[in-house]
């Protein structure tokens, strides 16, 4: 597929996946999120990839929600449907086989805060503006913002940030445990790449296994120590858990295939 809204890059097993719709500050249309979909349905099988950074094209945004001007051309009665389908994009994200880096720079709004709320790991430059503001133009989150943001920053302030659609800082939204960590613009993607760099080292299986299981304690259903104990079974049969135990043992670093 050519992608008209995406540009991705690899650097070695990082891809960098950039949103590039600036003149909508790289809102999601629906073309954008087929894109999406696809380009994560070839990140899952893709083993030489290891880790993925999500980012907006620019410095000012990120990703400024679903592209307002397209609801327009939406029936009425097909709004469970977009919801539905954004749902179904982000739970893929959410659930990818490796980790997924937002790389937030600027305004990650309504559609953008649940984008980025679907990855693994949050790094937002210091003029990243996080908000749900769906109650100003009469709707709701509907991309799984009301689940993923109670998760995050319990359900308080989720009730606050949706029933007012209040923007909030970097820094409030690292307070708020939102993002794991705010740096300069100019530093934003060297530091995706750092955190990147350390997750490629450990075993591919292993890491795989945390977000099978992390991600269980949330699915409804799911018994997540039940899910834990397969995942363990999975890599404590793995070469490379042999490869650490002897890298341990030889008081050396290990060499994860
Ligand atoms: N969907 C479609 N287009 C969008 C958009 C969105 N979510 N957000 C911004 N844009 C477009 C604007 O319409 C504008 O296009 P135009 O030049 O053709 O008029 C362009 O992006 C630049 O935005 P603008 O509003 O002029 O920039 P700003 O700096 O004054 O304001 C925001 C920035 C983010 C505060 C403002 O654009 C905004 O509130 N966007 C909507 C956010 C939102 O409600 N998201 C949730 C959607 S469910």
């Amino acid at each position: 597929m050519k992608y008209e809204n995406l540009t991705i890059e690899n650097d070695g097993a990082i891809c960098v996946v950039t949103i590039n719709r600036p003149e909508s500050l790289n809102a999601l249309n629906n073309k954008t999120l087929t894109e999406l979909e696809h380009v994560f349905d070839m990140l899952t099988d893709n083993n030489t990839i290891r880790v993925v950074i999500l980012t907006g094209s620019g410095t000012k945004s990120f990703v400024a929600g679903a592209d307002i001007k397209e609801f327009l051309e939406v029936a009425p009665a097909n709004g469970g449907g977009v919801a539905q389908r954004g749902q179904d994009i982000f739970f893929k994200i959410e659930n990818l086989n490796k980790p997924v880096i937002a790389a937030v720079n600027g305004f990650a709004l309504g559609g953008g805060c649940e984008l980025a709320m679907a990855c693994h790991l949050r790094i937002a430059s210091e003029n990243a503006k996080f908000a749900q503001p769906e109650v100003n133009l009469g709707i709701i989150a509907g991309y799984g913002g009301t689940q993923r943001l109670v998760q995050y920053v319990g359900k308080t302030k989720a009730m606050e940030l949706h029933l007012t659609g209040d923007m909030i800082n970097a820094a409030e939204a690292q307070t708020l445990g939102l993002v794991n960590n705010v740096v300069p613009i100019e530093q934003l993607l060297d530091e995706c790449k750092k955190i990147a760099a350390k997750i490629i080292s450990k075993s591919p299986e292993a890491v795989a296994g945390v977000i099978r299981s992390i991600n269980a304690y949330f699915e409804e259903g799911t018994n997540g120590y039940k899910v834990e104990v397969e995942e363990f079974g999975k890599v404590f049969n793995s070469g490379n858990f042999i490869e650490g135990v002897h890298a341990f043992i030889e008081k050396r670093k290990p060499n994860f295939k």
